[in-house]
C-alpha cells in the first residue's frame, strides 16, 4: 500500500509519501517533506495559531507537489490520502483535513483519517527492516501537548492507562525555557544545550520530583514552572545557576517520566516498550530509556531523532500499519480536541 500523507496539526505543514504492507511490515519512506512556521513565532516567543493557519495555507499545495515529484510517483500510484483529523490547533487542522478531503475527491482516492497522538507512536515503524514492536506493548508519547501512557493489548486495540493531570511535559520545557533562559518556542532544545554545560557533575536535586512517589500513573509538571520561576526570582541567578537549573529541570522531567513507565512496566507484562513525540529528541530522556531497557531486558523503540517531531511520515504510517479504513468524506471533520 501507497499512501500520501498529510500532516498540519501544528505550526508544521509536512507531507510524505511511504509505502508498507500491514502489521508484519515495515514502512519504507519514499519522501517526505516539512516546513515550519516557527520563525514567524520567536517574536511572540510561542505559536499564534491565526499565523500559523496562514502559513499553513500558503504552504500546502506547494509542500504536497514538491513531496509527489520527490517520491517519484503520480497520483494515479496512490492508494489513499492519509491525514491528521486531530488534536491540534482548529485553523491548522483544517487546512490539511480539507485539502485531504478535495484531494480525495478530485482524484478519486480513499480518505483515511489518523490520529496524532497515535502517529507519535507509530513512527517507530519507518524504516526498522527486521526489528518490529511485538505485542502486548506500553505506549509513552511525550508532545507538546500531551503526556500519555497507553496499554496496547494488540495491534489495534489499546486503552490509556495513565498521563499527566494539566501540563504535558514538552510545555512544561518550553514554559521553562522562556522562564530561565528567555528562549522562544519550542524550549526543550535550549534547556538540552544549556543542561550540556553542566554535563555529568553531581549535582544536589533542587527543584521536585513531581508524583514520583505516587503509586498511579498519573503527573504533573505545572507546579515545575512555579518552581523555576521561584528559583529565578532568588539573587545569585548568574549564567551557571541557569544552566544548573536547566539540568535540573529535564533531570526532574525525565526521571517523572521514566519512573512511571517503569511503574507502568510492574503493572503489565509487555513484550516492548514504543515512545515517541517531540521530547523523545531529547538526549538525557533517550540515554535513561536506553538505560531502562537494559535494566528491565524489554525492548524500548526509539524514533530516528527527526521523526520525533511532527512529520507526515508517522502519519502515513499509521494508516499503512493499521489499514485504516476509509471515511466517507462528507463525514469527516478536523476534530482539535480528539483523545486517543
Ligand atoms: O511532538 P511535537 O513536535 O509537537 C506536538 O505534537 O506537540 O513536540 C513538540 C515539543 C515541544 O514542547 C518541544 O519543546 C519538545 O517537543 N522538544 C524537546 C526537544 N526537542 C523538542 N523537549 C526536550 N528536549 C528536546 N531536545
Ligand atoms: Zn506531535
Amino acid at each position: 500500500m501507497k499512501v500520501l500523507a498529510i500532516e498540519t496539526s501544528c505550526d508544521e505543514t509536512a507531507a510524505a509519501v511511504v509505502e508498507g504492507g500491514g502489521t508484519n511490515s515495515f514502512v519504507r519512506v519514499l519522501s517526505d517533506e516539512v516546513v515550519s512556521s516557527l520563525p514567524l513565532h520567536v517574536q511572540t516567543k510561542g505559536i499564534v495559531p491565526e499565523v500559523a493557519a496562514r502559513e499553513q495555507l500558503k504552504s500546502i499545495i506547494p509542500i504536497i507537489d514538491e513531496t509527489i515529484k520527490k517520491a517519484g510517483v503520480e497520483f494515479d500510484d496512490i492508494d489513499g490520502i492519509v491525514v491528521t483529523r486531530g488534536p491540534g490547533l482548529i485553523g491548522s487542522l483544517l487546512i490539511g483535513v480539507e485539502t485531504a478531503k478535495t484531494l480525495s475527491k478530485t482524484i478519486n482516492k480513499p480518505l483515511l483519517p489518523v490520529n496524532h497522538l497515535m502517529a507519535h507512536l507509530f513512527s517507530n515503524w519507518i524504516g526498522k527492516e527486521n526489528d518490529l514492536p511485538s505485542f502486548p506493548a506500553l505506549g509513552m508519547i511525550v508532545s507538546g501537548g500531551h503526556t500519555d501512557i497507553v496499554y496496547f493489548e494488540s495491534i489495534n486495540k489499546y486503552s490509556w492507562i495513565g498521563g499527566t493531570r494539566d501540563d504535558a511535559a514538552g510545555e512544561c520545557f518550553d514554559k521553562c525555557a522562556r522562564i530561565l533562559l528567555d528562549a522562544p518556542y519550542p524550549g526543550g532544545p535550549a534547556i538540552s544545550e544549556a543542561s550540556k554545560k553542566i554535563g555529568g557533575k553531581k549535582m544536589e536535586k533542587i527543584l521536585p520530583r513531581p508524583m514520583i512517589h505516587d503509586k498511579s500513573l498519573e503527573m504533573s509538571f505545572s507546579g515545575l514552572k512555579t518552581a523555576v520561576l521561584n528559583e529565578t526570582k532568588k539573587s545569585n541567578l548568574d549564567k551557571n545557576r541557569k544552566n544548573v537549573l536547566a539540568f535540573d529541570l529535564q533531570r526532574a522531567i525525565v526521571e517523572v517520566l521514566i519512573s512511571k513507565l517503569s511503574l507502568a512496566l510492574d503493572k503489565n507484562e509487555v513484550k516492548s516498550i514504543l515512545v515517541g513525540g517531540g521530547v523523545v529528541a531529547n538526549d538525557y530522556f533517550r540515554k535513561h530509556l536506553k538505560l531502562l531497557e537494559k535494566k528491565r531486558d524489554i525492548p524500548v523503540f526509539i524514533p530516528e531523532i527527526k521523526y520525533c517531531s511532527d512529520n507526515a511520515a508517522m502519519v502515513g504510517a499509521t494508516a499503512v500499519v493499521l489499514n485504516t479504513k476509509e471515511l466517507d468524506v462528507n463525514q469527516f471533520f478536523a476534530d482539535p480536541s480528539l483523545r486517543l
